[in-house]
């Protein structure tokens, strides 16, 4: 069902030529949203933090069409070089979403792109990515009609970006950011992410990233399918409860600051998505040795130490370790003694949290 909110209804498309650049950040998820229904409809609210170094930044060129077709016109490139094998995933995100921006069909455009971090790094770049280009169409939507509250813009924006991928809708703000309809979060949607809107801790603020590249591999299992994975799961119910008990659990931690127990809720969600990936039909392990080396790593130096580290997972093998920013020296000096030796090409990234999608330029 359309939501008529986010139609754009003015046809009279009078921008010619321009171009419109942005950059947009990854994010990555305490409570992971996993299973969804049609049209991007998360089965259950999720949570993150939004990343900083980690980011797309695409320009968007447009030029009228003197004659529009129902096929979207347009190229992309990715670090300068023409990537065709793009093309199907951008032409589905433009047919998702002309119904709410129908004046995308009145140009032809040159998309291009580049990523902070390197593509085969196994870090997934839709989110960062998506609501980049998100950010970029409502920018053209904004100079037609430059009246559009800012509310409206960034909720559309990430509207438009939860069309491309779902977790993309998460990125255009920081440094906390909610999706998915959540009884006891004031504005959470089903339709856009959210700022977190409660008091947070200074303990929670400014926290840190280090992402470990396990694996560099193409992703083994694709979010389509990943997500699919949850129809018919044995557990799907409990696990979408759980979602919603641990937003519960993390309103309260980020009130009070609790290290401790936010580890548990962070730690928990990493496993239990890795869980449900096991125990589904077909069932997959996207973990390596290495990922549980890392973990085990963790945890003792955790115990030996009352550090406050913690990791989180997404759908691969890389780890997100995450920590205050008052551990950083001592977390990077575990890191390059115990755990870069578990990482490719000892690669890693180090990431803090940020405030969302900027525009670049416009004009
Ligand atoms: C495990 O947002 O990549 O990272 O909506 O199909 O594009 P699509 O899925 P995607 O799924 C991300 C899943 C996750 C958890 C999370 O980010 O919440």
């Amino acid at each position: 069902m359309p939501t008529p909110a986010f139609i754009f209804t003015n046809n009279d498309t009078f921008l010619e030529n321009g171009l419109t650049k942005c950059e947009s950040p990854s994010n990555i998820a305490l409570v992971k949203y996993w299973g969804k229904k049609e049209h991007q409809i998360p089965a259950n609210p999720s949570i993150s933090f939004t990343l900083s170094n980690c980011k797309t930044t695409t320009t968007l060129h447009y030029k009228k069409l003197a004659n529009p077709t129902n096929e979207f016109q347009f190229e992309i490139y990715l670090e300068g070089n023409k990537q065709d094998d793009f093309k199907p995933k951008i032409n589905a995100f433009f047919k998702r979403i002309v119904q709410y921006v129908p004046f995308i069909k009145n140009y032809k455009y040159k998309i291009e792109t580049s990523n902070s971090f390197p593509h085969s790094s196994g870090i997934a770049s839709s989110a960062s990515g998506m609501s980049a280009l998100a950010l970029c169409i409502m920018n053209m939507e904004k100079t037609m009609h430059p009246e559009i509250t800012e509310t409206y813009f960034t909720q559309k924006a990430s509207f438009l970006a939860r069309l491309g991928s779902g977790s993309a809708c998460r990125s255009l703000e920081g440094d906390i950011v909610c999706w998915g309809a959540h009884k006891n979060i004031v504005g959470t949607s089903d339709l856009f992410g959210t700022k977190y809107p409660y008091e947070v801790h200074e303990n929670l603020k400014n926290y840190q990233d280090t992402i470990l590249l396990v694996d560099k591999g193409e992703k083994q299992v694709s979010s389509t399918v990943g997500h699919n994975l949850m129809h018919n799961h044995p557990y799907a119910q409990n696990r979408f409860q759980q979602a919603h008990d641990n937003l519960d659990k993390l309103i309260a931690i980020f009130k009070s600051g609790n290290l401790t127990d936010f580890i548990e809720v962070v730690e928990s969600e990493a496993l239990t998505l890795h869980a449900m990936m096991m125990t589904s039909l077909p069932y997959f392990i996207l973990m390596k040795p290495n990922t549980l080396n890392i973990i085990n790593e963790i945890w003792k130096y955790r115990q030996k130490t009352n550090s406050n580290i913690c990791f989180t997972l997404d759908a691969g093998a890389n780890v997100h370790v995450l920590y205050p920013e008052n551990e950083k020296e001592q977390i990077l000096a575990f890191i390059n003694s115990k755990l870069v030796g578990y990482c490719q090409n000892e690669h890693y990234i180090c990431d803090t949290l940020g405030f969302g999608a900027k525009q670049l330029s416009n004009n």
